[in-house]
Parts: structure tokens; C-alpha cells; sequence
């Protein structure tokens, strides 16, 4: 049994089968084919942040292979204050086939992932968001065949998805050039595990902290997501005041030689990015969107099949 709770625990072949299925589940639906993969098996997705892309996705993805899902918020379940992380894990683990959870900490999702019998996937922590890195590699990878030629820029808040990003870089070879304000750079540990990572398989660091803008160099793909993270409003003010300077603007794009333009979404249009550049003709943002359908469908019949 598999838990998918950071891109750490996995190498590059681990997951390539996982994106070279979700090109074929891309097409199959595209040609309208149904599937019957899940067929019989119901999932519990246990949510206690607010979400969009993840929850839809993963909800028609298992619709659409022939299974089904329960959905907890946060009001049901109480996950550590209602109820023991592990007595939740113990009991939805009689139910249901697999347990689809976004919460706050990290140390939660690993501790129900120990005390369940049932697989777990990391539908977003405060430390990580596995399967946004994993369908962002795939939307790079249908622009770019040779991911270990792709240069990467991260400019804004050493956050969640950065971090799984740093892992999904020292996987797949992409060069990723990150750049906060100083006192908003990613976790060390995450730093030095996803370069020991990279070191291992490509024999380089493949991420590099900057201190500028001109340090991003040429980019083929420039990321961005939000400063003020779900469960962070009360930091707000004072984040926007570090962040200052940090928007993604034209003007910013055309100095780093106008690379495609990637966004997890949900965007705070005119703090972290600007509308021009959002709605411009290089934002691949919506095909993210869409590709978390597809790459999640392809997980989920990877970590069950
Ligand atoms: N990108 C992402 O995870 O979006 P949601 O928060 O809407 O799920
Ligand atoms: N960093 C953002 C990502 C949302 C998908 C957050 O955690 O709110």
C-alpha cells in the first residue's frame, strides 16, 4: 500500500508511469470514452481549507472512473480537536477505499497515514502540495519533452507549492531559480533534502536561491502563487508591505525574455500577479487547472491499481 504525502518518498520512475497514463487518460477523454477503473470504490476526502481546483477534480475523477466519493469538511470531523487524528484513520479506514485529505499540518497527514489501512493522498498541507507539483510537471512536460533542459523561475513566497515544486525539480531534472524576499525563502530542510535529491539523480543542485531579479536569468516557465496563503490572513498586511516589488508584471515577464506563465490558482489578482499578465497570451494557467483532473486521475489508479 501507498500514501502520497510529499514527492520526497517517490523517484522519477515511480512517476513517470503516473504522467505517461495521464497523457492517455487526457486523450481517452477527449475521444469521450468512459472508464470503469474505480468502479465500486469510495473515497473519503476529508477538507478542512477551502478549495476549488483540488476537490473538483479529484471528485469528477473518481466519478468519471467509476467511483465515489464522501466529502468531510472541517465541521464534521474536527481532525485532532472533535476527535484523535488516528481514531478519524482508524474508523474511515473500515469505510472507505482511500482517504483524500487537505489540512493544515503536516505532522496530521502523517500521523493519519500511519494509523490508516487505507491509502492517503496530501490533497495540500501548509508544508506541501504533491499533486499540484505533479500536474505541473505534466503541463511543463507538454510544452517541454526534455524536462532536464527547462528552466524554471519561482518568484514570491517560499510556500507550499514551492516546496513540492523544489522535490518535482530534483525528480525531474528541471532547473527551478527561486526568488523571495529574504525573509520568505523556503524551508532549509526542504532546501537540503530537494538538493541532496537532485544531486543524487542529475549529479547537480538543480534549485538555486536569488537574490534578484537579473539572477532569474532567461526563463522558459516563470511560477508565481499567492503571498498570503490559506490559513495566513491575520499575516496579511505585513506580508504585502515584504512582498512589495515581487508582482509578476509585463514589465517583468519580457525582462526574464517572456517565458510561459504558471499559476496554482486561486490567483489575488494585483498583489502577486497582474491582470495583463494572467489573462496574456503566455499564462497557461487554466491548462494547469485542467491537468489536475487528468494527473490526478492517473495517481489515483496508480496508489489503487
Ligand atoms: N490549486 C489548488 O489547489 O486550488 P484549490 O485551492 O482551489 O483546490
Ligand atoms: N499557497 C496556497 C496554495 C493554494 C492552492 C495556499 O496554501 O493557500
Amino acid at each position: 500500500m501507498r500514501h502520497f504525502l510529499s514527492l520526497k518518498d517517490f523517484t522519477a520512475d515511480d512517476l513517470w508511469p503516473v504522467l505517461n497514463r495521464a497523457k492517455d487518460l487526457k486523450a481517452t477523454r477527449r475521444r469521450g470514452h468512459r472508464l470503469s477503473t474505480l468502479s465500486g470504490c469510495v473515497f473519503a476526502m476529508l477538507f478542512e481549507k477551502p478549495s476549488t481546483r483540488t476537490r473538483v477534480s479529484f471528485e469528477v475523477g473518481i466519478k468519471e472512473l467509476g467511483g465515489d466519493v464522501v466529502f468531510l469538511s472541517a465541521q464534521e470531523v474536527g481532525l485532532g480537536k472533535r476527535e484523535a487524528v488516528k481514531d478519524v484513520a482508524r474508523t474511515l479506514s473500515r469505510y472507505v477505499y482511500g482517504v483524500i485529505i487537505r489540512t493544515f499540518d503536516q505532522a496530521h497527514l502523517v500521523e493519519f497515514a500511519e494509523y490508516s489501512s487505507v491509502p492517503v493522498v496530501n490533497a495540500l498541507t501548509d508544508m506541501f502540495h504533491p499533486c499540484q507539483a505533479l500536474s505541473d510537471v505534466f503541463t511543463i512536460w507538454e510544452r517541454f519533452p526534455i524536462l532536464e533542459d527547462v528552466r524554471v523561475g519561482f518568484i514570491g513566497d517560499g510556500n507550499n507549492v514551492l516546496h513540492s515544486l523544489m522535490f518535482a525539480s530534483a525528480i525531474f531534472g528541471f532547473s527551478l531559480r527561486v526568488f523571495t524576499p529574504r525573509n520568505h525563502r523556503p524551508s532549509p530542510v526542504v532546501m537540503r533534502d530537494a538538493e541532496a535529491i537532485g544531486v543524487k539523480n542529475w549529479g547537480r543542485k538543480t534549485i538555486s536561491l536569488v537574490d534578484s531579479l537579473e539572477g532569474l536569468g532567461a526563463l522558459d516557465v516563470v511560477y508565481t502563487d499567492v503571498w498570503v496563503s490559506m490559513g495566513q490572513e491575520s499575516q496579511h498586511d505585513r506580508k504585502i508591505k515584504d512582498f512589495k516589488g515581487f508582482q509578476l508584471t509585463s514589465d517583468v515577464v519580457k525582462r526574464l525574455g517572456s517565458p510561459l506563465v504558471m499559476h496554482c490558482l486561486p490567483a489575488h489578482r494585483g498583489e502577486e500577479i497582474a491582470d495583463d499578465v494572467i489573462d496574456g497570451p503566455n499564462s497557461i494557467v487554466f491548462d494547469q487547472a485542467e491537468n489536475r483532473l487528468h494527473v490526478q486521475k492517473a495517481l489515483l489508479e496508480w496508489l489503487w491499481g
